[in-house]
């Protein structure tokens, strides 16, 4: 049954139809999708050498999925090629990682363009729309030049970085202009919130604007953090039900299990860690054969050269670590290149000492979320974290690092393994009262609500646009947090 009116658009590079366990985004969005008429459009996962090859269209209750397969090229210069190899490095501070091919861009911005042709087709003007993630940046102002007034929100599942970093992106202008076609754009966390407005105001400053210089005749751009939450009660319920999957050689009396859970990303700080553990066991002996390490990496874009490489440099950084200190009957690391069941990774969860979450740069990281809930209250394992996931903003009570330093990360561990119960519990209990309050219901409530208030304060930007009186923000008003960029506003929160 639908508590709203108006339908809600979605739109994101992946669409969960068909899958049996919903991952992040369609258990964040859980709500919408149960209380909406939605529509989910976006890529199928699917490719095909027909151009134009259309939309598969598929109902499922109030939820309408609208697929459509990318062809080769299509998926080679926009997923694999600007999305992954310049985008996805960028926004994660890897510059050096970064190729920023003119052609790859093109073809990102071309497919942004045939999905607003597309969505275009089928949206009414009461919908609201809801756009996720890096790959659909300019896909609002494709939108927008097609007339569409609707309300438009997107969300950036990734970091936003710093205005320095942003500017090396040779297309920044082209890409804020997305961001700027918006009416709220979403972030995960506060930094990033903060970054997106620094560039806005130092660009606008820069762009130096003739005095009476018309406002485009835009809307208002808000911009405000939401850290995406999870279901953390039903998350709990399953870690319960699942617990005991580790095995028993691995968490015996005496024995401790540290875990880790990554998609194969060089930002998830794989070989750092790794390199941690090796420094724990030469600084403490003691622990070999007592500790067991496991890290569960499903390969991921492996299409993407860095990808390929990263693979080669942890597997050869886990068979150094293990053949220096495996004996016959015990390796410190236990790696596995592959996904397993979400209830068995409830289950390890739950078994485990320590959580190891400890990325060079992360959006939020919804393992760490999990991991946590996922703890028995009674006898909680504890979180390591890097400070530069935006979950660490939420989680201080976890042991926050920097995953630079391989000596912090093993003595963070060490304390980990030697934390006392009452305080293992305190700092259990602090976090789950964050990830209750800031679950799922809320991030997904919080953003659509603010969407609303957002889309009015444009559309009276909008009306006041043609107004004598409507002149350039002066540089107080910028500082203050109203900021324009190529003559579109954009206001903090
Ligand atoms: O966090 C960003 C993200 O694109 C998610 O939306 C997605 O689930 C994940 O990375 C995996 O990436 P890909 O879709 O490239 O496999």
């Amino acid at each position: 049954m639908s508590t709203q009116s108006s339908r809600l658009v979605l739109v994101s590079n992946r669409v969960p139809v068909g899958e049996t366990t919903p991952g992040g985004l369609a258990v964040a969005l859980k709500d919408a999708l149960s209380t909406r008429q939605v529509l989910w459009f976006g890529w199928s996962g699917g490719l095909t050498d027909k151009t134009g090859a259309g939309l598969t269209c598929i109902r499922r209750g109030n939820v309408e999925y609208a697929v459509t397969d990318l062809t080769t090229d299509e998926f080679e210069g926009y997923y694999a090629g600007y999305a992954n190899k310049a985008l996805w490095p960028s926004f994660h501070y890897r510059l050096d990682l970064a190729e920023y091919q003119p052609d790859e861009f093109a073809t990102y911005m071309a497919v942004n363009a045939r999905f607003a042709r597309e969505l275009y087709e089928r949206i009414s003007p009461s919908d609201q729309i809801w756009i996720h993630d890096y790959h659909l940046i300019p896909l609002a102002a494709e939108l927008r030049k097609f007339g569409v007034t609707n309300p438009i929100g997107f969300f950036s599942h990734i970091p936003f970085p710093s205005p320095e970093i942003f500017r090396a992106i040779p297309q920044h202008a082209a890409l804020a202009s997305g961001l700027m076609a918006c009416d709220l754009v979403g972030f995960q966390s506060d930094r990033d919130r903060s970054n997106f407005e620094r560039y806005a105001a130092e660009q606008a400053a820069m762009s130096a604007l003739p005095a009476n210089a018309p406002q485009m005749a835009g809307r208002r751009t808000s911009a405000k953090a939401f850290p995406i939450g999870i279901d953390a009660a039903a998350f709990a319920a399953e870690a319960e039900t699942s617990a005991g999957c580790a095995p028993p050689a691995l968490v015996g009396a005496g024995k401790c299990l540290i875990l880790g859970v990554d998609r194969m990303d060089y930002s998830k700080g794989l070989v750092e860690r790794v390199t941690a553990i090796e420094t724990l066991l030469d600084s403490r002996p003691d622990l070999c054969e007592r500790v067991s390490y496991i890290q569960v990496t499903p390969p991921s874009r492996g299409e993407v050269d860095a990808y390929a490489q990263l693979r080669i440099e942890l597997e050869t950084c886990v068979g150094h670590v293990n053949g220096r200190f495996s004996t016959l009957d015990w390796a410190p690391v236990r790696y596995l290149a592959q996904g397993l069941p979400r209830n068995e990774l409830a289950g390890l969860y739950r078994d485990a000492a320590v959580g190891l979450v400890t990325p060079l740069r992360d959006g939020m990281n919804l393992v760490a979320k999990e991991f946590v809930a996922a703890q028995d209250p009674r006898n909680p394992g504890v979180l390591v974290l890097s400070e530069f996931a935006g979950v660490a903003e939420q989680l201080p009570e976890a042991l926050i690092i920097n995953p630079h330093d391989p000596a912090q990360q093993a003595r963070a561990i060490e304390h980990a393994l030697a934390m006392p119960l009452p305080e293992r519990q305190e700092r259990h209990a602090a976090m789950m009262d964050t990830l209750n309050r800031y679950d799922a219901s809320w991030w997904c409530g919080a953003f659509l609500q603010e969407l609303a208030v957002a889309t009015s304060k444009s559309s009276a930007v909008q009306a006041g646009a043609a107004h004598p009186h409507d002149e350039p923000l002066t540089a107080p008003q910028v500082a203050a947090g109203a900021l324009a960029v190529a003559g579109r506003r954009v206001s903090g929160g």
